[in-house]
């Protein structure tokens, strides 16, 4: 696996890539990878010849009072796991490399409404800049596909709107969330848990697969659903951020004949925001 830090060495491979013929796959990532971001890479891995992916911890996205500074770097170990997991090149560029204006002179690819709504609301500016990031890397990478984890559902769903609006080249693939034995979602952020709030952590999804088994067992009153979850949450130990059932394809709330649903939550626990979400076919 070759390691590259610039945009001038990344263009160069691409490039060779692109005579030969070949296919780009792309997994974008903010390291300190888990198995969640190597069945990323494994999914790559079938859908193109070659596999880039990026260790960028993007500032643009992180808002004031949030963990860009604590936010776990581990590059040896990375990138270890990465060329075991068969990817091609590592694109690891610094801050300066990606905005070389500083971040004041940043331009902003916006996402507008979708961004706005669930995790947009307690995180303003976030989604702004995970387009923002997304679209540069597009650009450097050129792919012709890029997996991203339907962890971040809210994220997967802006990122496929934004490509949609923008015409972009690129084939948006969602990849099933990888979960601990008890349920928890993998994520960089479990790392942050206390051994007992880890204990706690798995509530969540249980609590949204209860959910999902109501609605499995024809509830269709939403606000019921969500509000009854949100209690659930709170009895459990955890501090409901929202919890909110949506029509899959664009987030919007569903009426009663819509059947690709989610079921997505955010939390805090201690000091760690938790997300998740559950896809549910009626
Ligand atoms: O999901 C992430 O790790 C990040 O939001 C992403 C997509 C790499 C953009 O920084």
């Amino acid at each position: 696996m070759q390691t590259v830090e610039t945009i001038s060495e990344l263009r160069v491979q691409i490039a060779e890539w692109r005579r030969a013929g070949e296919r780009i796959a792309f997994v974008p990532t903010m390291g300190n990878l888990h198995e969640g971001h190597l069945a990323l890479v494994a999914r790559a891995r079938e859908l193109a010849g070659r596999v880039v992916v990026s260790i960028f911890v993007n500032p643009l996205q992180f808002g004031q009072g949030e963990d860009l500074d604590a936010y776990p770097r581990t590059p040896i170990e990375d990138a270890e796991k990465l060329q075991q997991a068969g990817a091609d090149l590592l694109f690891r560029p610094q801050v300066a490399e990606v905005y070389p204006r500083g971040q004041a002179g940043v331009t902003y690819v916006e996402v507008p409404g979708i961004s706005d709504i669930l995790c947009g609301t307690s995180r303003p500016g976030h989604f702004r800049g995970v387009a923002t990031v997304v679209a540069k890397l597009f650009n450097m990478v050129q792919p012709d596909v890029a997996c991203f984890g339907e962890k971040d559902y809210q994220q997967l769903t802006v990122l496929r709107r934004m490509v949609s609006d923008l015409n972009m080249p690129v084939a948006i693939m969602g990849v099933a969330t990888r979960r601990e034995g008890d349920g928890l979602a993998m994520s960089s952020r479990n790392g942050y848990l206390s051994a007992e709030e880890r204990r706690t952590a798995p509530q969540l999804y249980r609590i949204l697969q209860g959910v999902a088994g109501r609605l499995r067992c024809g509830a269709r009153e939403w606000a019921v659903l969500e509000q009854q979850a949100a209690e659930e949450l709170a009895a459990a130990g955890l501090s409901p951020d929202y919890v909110a059932i949506r029509r899959a394809a664009d987030l919007e709330r569903p009426s009663t004949g819509d059947s690709a649903l989610v079921i997505l939550a955010a939390a805090r626990l201690g000091r760690t925001r938790l997300i998740d979400n559950l896809l549910i076919n009626l």
